[in-house]
């Protein structure tokens, strides 16, 4: 997989969620644990780490990344505000709970809410919802008058449901001039302030836990996870605006180390998550390993769309979560077809991921990010990644898909219990405050 083409990294780390494993129920989320008062005394900042070695400042903070560094929080429309939200209406009927309504830097569009649920002729300025428009414009006012850039997903999973109803949305292509006239509509009326837009949201999890699982909707458990990814095809010069996409991935390390056969699972797996979305977007096609591997039913690009694809991007976000062993499996020949079993891997965690913390006594989690922001700082200084944001996921406590309100991502203290909502700073929050400075 060649990403030596990729001239700029937008790193978006969605910090404390959940570890993964293809093997295994793909939430994989540990019980709530109390367990987070190590190091309770000691904030943090301008701790005295031997390993950071020479050329580190001391306080560790901002100084230790680049002038230009986006620092950042992340939130996507349905899991903190109830918009009229269509393909997630079943799922919420499982675990519900009340809603947390915020916003953050990485912010989404809701598609449902600035389109009417309805096919009417004169499409697409008949469809439009004002008061979805309205709602946007002042949120995108706020966040610019209090000197915040919004970012801007476009799509994070929520699919009006008159496309799910009458094609199937994005098992069908033609979802492909439906997402087209959305984000155009979205051009038009906040690209005047939106510099910076993103077209899809982890189309891995988009396609493999709502199609292969099938336990995030559509629900659907297909054999084919087709996922269109032609994106955007409208760019207002005049906007000079940036599109990127945000793709996820874990990291794979080889079960053993000293296995060929395991080195190439573990590369192929990352093929299979992260070379899915990526390599079309660098070189037109899909990753060898799958086109090998899944043969016919893997669809194929024609020359223009390849052409297309090809490096269509500004920036690229990647969320990450967790990293696992790979091992290599004899394919079953007798298996049923599916994403699930065409890799030929037996993934196993490296560890369960603790949430760290569902109080706003957070500590867990704010080594967590202390420690990861240190690693970062240093991949940039010594590996010359070029990383040019750090997104923290997430802003809020908030809705986490299948698992409802049980877990708390935030950074920011949402109270449910009481109804009343009311945000509260956690030790994280106060440790960027620190670090921000
Ligand atoms: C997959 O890995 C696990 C843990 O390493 C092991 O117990 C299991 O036998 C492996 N399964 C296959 C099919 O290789
Ligand atoms: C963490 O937060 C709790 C409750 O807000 C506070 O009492 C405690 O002093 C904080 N600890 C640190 C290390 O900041
Ligand atoms: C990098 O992350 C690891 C794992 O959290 C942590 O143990 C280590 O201290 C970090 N490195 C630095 C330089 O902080």
């Amino acid at each position: 997989m060649a990403i030596k083409g990729l001239l700029l990294l937008v790193l978006i780390a969605l910090a404390s969620t959940v570890a993964r494993s293809e093997s295994d129920d793909p939430s994989g989320i540990d019980p709530p644990s109390d367990d987070d008062d190590d190091d309770d005394t000691d904030d943090g900042v301008g701790d005295d780490d031997s390993s950071l070695g020479k050329g580190f400042r001391r306080p560790f903070g901002r100084k230790d990344f680049p002038a230009n560094f986006i620092f950042g929080t992340a939130s996507s429309a349905y899991q903190i505000s109830r918009v009229k939200f269509l393909t997630w209406k079943e799922m919420s009927r499982c675990r519900d709970g009340p809603d947390g309504v915020g916003c953050g830097i990485r912010h989404a569009v809701a598609w449902p809410a600035v389109e009417m649920d309805e096919r009417l002729d004169g499409y697409p300025s008949s469809r439009v919802n004002e008061a979805g428009i309205r709602f946007y414009n002042n949120l995108i006012d706020e966040l610019l008058s209090k000197g915040i850039e919004p970012y801007v997903t476009l799509f994070h999973w929520d699919l009006p449901q008159v496309l799910e109803s009458d094609y199937k949305g994005f098992l069908n292509s033609r979802i492909v001039n439906d997402f087209r006239d959305y984000a155009d509509l979205c051009f038009r009326k906040f690209g005047d302030r939106v510099k910076y837009w993103i077209t899809v949201n982890e189309p891995w999890s988009f396609s493999t836990l709502g199609y292969a699982h099938g336990t995030f909707p559509p629900n659907r458990c297909s054999d084919r996870s087709k996922k269109d990814e032609d994106e955007d095809g409208v760019f207002l010069d005049s906007q000079k605006g940036q599109i990127g996409i945000t793709l996820n991935t874990d990291w794979l390390e080889p079960f053993n180390e000293r296995s060929k056969n395991d080195q190439a699972a573990a590369y192929r797996s990352i093929d299979f998550m992260f070379g899915w979305f990526m390599e079309p977007l660098h070189s037109g096609s899909y990753p060898d390993e799958m086109v090998k591997r899944v043969g016919k039913r893997l669809p194929t690009f024609s020359a223009s769309e390849s052409r297309m694809l090809i490096g269509s991007f500004d920036f690229i976000g990647l969320n990450y979560y967790t990293a696992s062993y790979a091992a290599d499996k004899h394919c079953l020949i007798s298996a049923r077809p599916s994403y699930l079993t065409d890799p030929c891997v037996n993934v196993s965690r490296v560890d369960r991921y603790n949430q760290g913390g569902n109080k706003p006594r957070d500590v867990i989690r704010r080594n967590y990010h202390r420690d990861h922001l240190k690693n970062l700082s240093l991949a940039i200084k010594r590996d010359d990644a070029n990383v040019k944001g750090y997104f923290v996921w997430s802003f809020l406590d908030n809705f986490e898909w299948v698992e409802g309100y049980r877990v708390r991502f935030g950074i920011i203290y949402v109270n449910y219990e009481d109804g009343s909502l009311e945000r509260l700073s956690k030790n994280s929050s106060n440790w960027f405050k620190k670090f921000l400075k």
